[in-house]
Formats: structure tokens, C-alpha cells, sequence
């Protein structure tokens, strides 16, 4: 049995997960092994991983008791949400609520949380220079995110907060690319436009990111 320190990873076999599990499985020195959380261990991606050295346990973000026994043995845990899956700041605060109650059940050490700030600390709901959605939020795949960082706190288990800028990956795989515009300017068929050498959007690769964020479970 391996004498690593297991990090159980959830979103293992998506963008931000996948970074942080290849960054382990591919550092042989690495004191650290993987377990994969996967609704389906069977898939051609979670065996993709378990060829590289990973554990592959199931569960749902759906259901805590499950969140409990894929945690139990593991030293740390990566927690990421799917606000795309169902476009709901408040499901995306209770999944956040239930994994914080689960790491604190399974005693882990270390969570590292991939949040957002909550935009209406700098655009208060009043502010009109932005429209308010859903009644209450002004970017609500940020602001719940941001809203639900106290149940790590709250819970009492030892957290980092880690921030994702965009990912340099939604231009390949979201066809959100920019495109060549009039006058000099960049279009993307999100309707965002960068006009050339005036607007900075930063982004990074979900693999780089998640190389960093293996160091904060150290
Ligand atoms: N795109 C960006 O630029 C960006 C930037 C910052 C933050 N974010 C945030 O990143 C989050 C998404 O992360 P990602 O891009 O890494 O996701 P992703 O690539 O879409 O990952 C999908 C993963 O979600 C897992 N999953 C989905 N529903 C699940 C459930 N009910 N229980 C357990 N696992 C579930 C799937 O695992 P299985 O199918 O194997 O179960 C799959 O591995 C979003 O909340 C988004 O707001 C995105």
C-alpha cells in the first residue's frame, strides 16, 4: 500500500481536477498520490488516470455521505464546483457547504477551494453600472462561490482559497476564441471585444494553475 499522502481530487477527470492530478501523477518524486472522485469510474477519462497510478472512488456532489467515504484516508482534497451543469448559485453554496461538512467529518488536513470572489464587495447590488441577476447576485457563478467560503472557515478545516483567472483553455475547447474585428480590435463570440494593446484579460492554463495549487498542500 502506498505511504503517500492521498489528495483526493474532485473534478479529477475536468479541467482544474485534471491539472492538479496529472501535476502528481506525473512527478515521480512526488509525495503525494492521487485519488480520483468520479461519478463514474468506469469512464475512458477516470481510467485514463488510474493508468497513470490514480485510485479512482466514486461519488456525487449530490450527496454528502458520499462526499464522507470517497474522503475518508486522505490527507488533503482539492474541491471544485460545476456551477455549468446547473446554473445555480444556490446549489453551487450547498454543494460547497456539504463538502466542507465532509472534509471536517473525514478529518482532513488541508482542503484547497476553488473559489471566486464575490463581486458585490466592489459592485454593491445598488450599483447600476452593472444589472443585478437572478434578484441577488451580480456575477452568480463568482458571487456564490465567493458567498460560500465560510463553511471551510465555519467547519474548522485548514483551507486555501485558490482563485482561477479564465482558462486559456475555454478559447480551444468553448470555440470562445477571439476573432479578427474592424479598426484593429479582437471579437469573441461571447460578445466580450478586446480592442488591441488597450484591455488586459488575464488568464492561465488550467494545467499551470493546478501545478501551483499542489503546492499549497504541502
Ligand atoms: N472556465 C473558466 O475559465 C473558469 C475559471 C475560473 C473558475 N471556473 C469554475 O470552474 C468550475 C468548473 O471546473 P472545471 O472547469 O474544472 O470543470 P469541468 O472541466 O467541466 O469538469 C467537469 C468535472 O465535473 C465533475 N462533476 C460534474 N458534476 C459532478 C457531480 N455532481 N459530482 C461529482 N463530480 C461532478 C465531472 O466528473 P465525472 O463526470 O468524472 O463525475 C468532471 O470531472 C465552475 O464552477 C466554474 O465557475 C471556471
Amino acid at each position: 500500500m502506498s505511504q503517500k499522502k492521498i489528495i483526493a481530487v474532485f473534478g479529477a477527470t475536468g479541467a482544474q481536477g485534471g491539472g492538479l492530478a496529472r501535476a502528481i501523477l506525473h512527478d515521480p518524486n512526488s509525495e503525494f498520490a492521487v485519488r480520483v472522485i468520479t461519478r463514474d469510474t468506469t469512464s475512458d477519462k477516470a481510467r485514463e488516470l488510474a493508468a497513470l497510478g490514480a485510485e479512482l472512488v466514486s461519488a456525487d456532489v449530490d450527496d454528502k455521505e458520499s462526499m464522507v467515504k470517497a474522503l475518508q484516508g486522505a490527507y488533503g482534497a482539492f474541491f471544485v464546483t460545476f456551477f455549468w451543469s446547473h446554473f445555480s448559485p444556490e446549489k453551487e453554496g450547498q454543494h460547497v457547504k456539504d463538502m466542507a461538512a465532509a472534509a471536517k467529518e473525514a478529518g482532513i488536513k488541508h482542503a484547497i477551494w476553488s473559489t471566486l470572489e464575490d463581486t458585490r464587495k466592489w459592485v454593491p447590488l445598488e450599483d447600476n453600472s452593472m444589472p443585478t441577476l437572478m434578484g441577488k447576485y451580480k456575477v452568480p457563478h463568482f458571487d456564490g462561490k465567493g458567498e460560500s467560503d465560510h463553511y471551510f472557515t465555519d467547519a474548522g478545516v485548514p483551507v486555501t482559497f485558490m482563485l482561477a483567472s479564465y482558462y486559456w483553455d475555454n478559447l480551444i475547447y468553448f470555440g470562445m476564441g477571439p476573432k479578427p474585428g474592424p479598426m484593429e480590435t479582437w471579437l469573441s463570440p461571447s460578445r466580450w471585444g478586446i480592442r488591441k494593446w488597450q484591455v488586459y484579460l488575464q488568464m492561465i492554463s488550467a494545467n499551470v494553475l493546478m501545478a501551483f495549487s499542489r503546492k499549497d498542500l504541502k
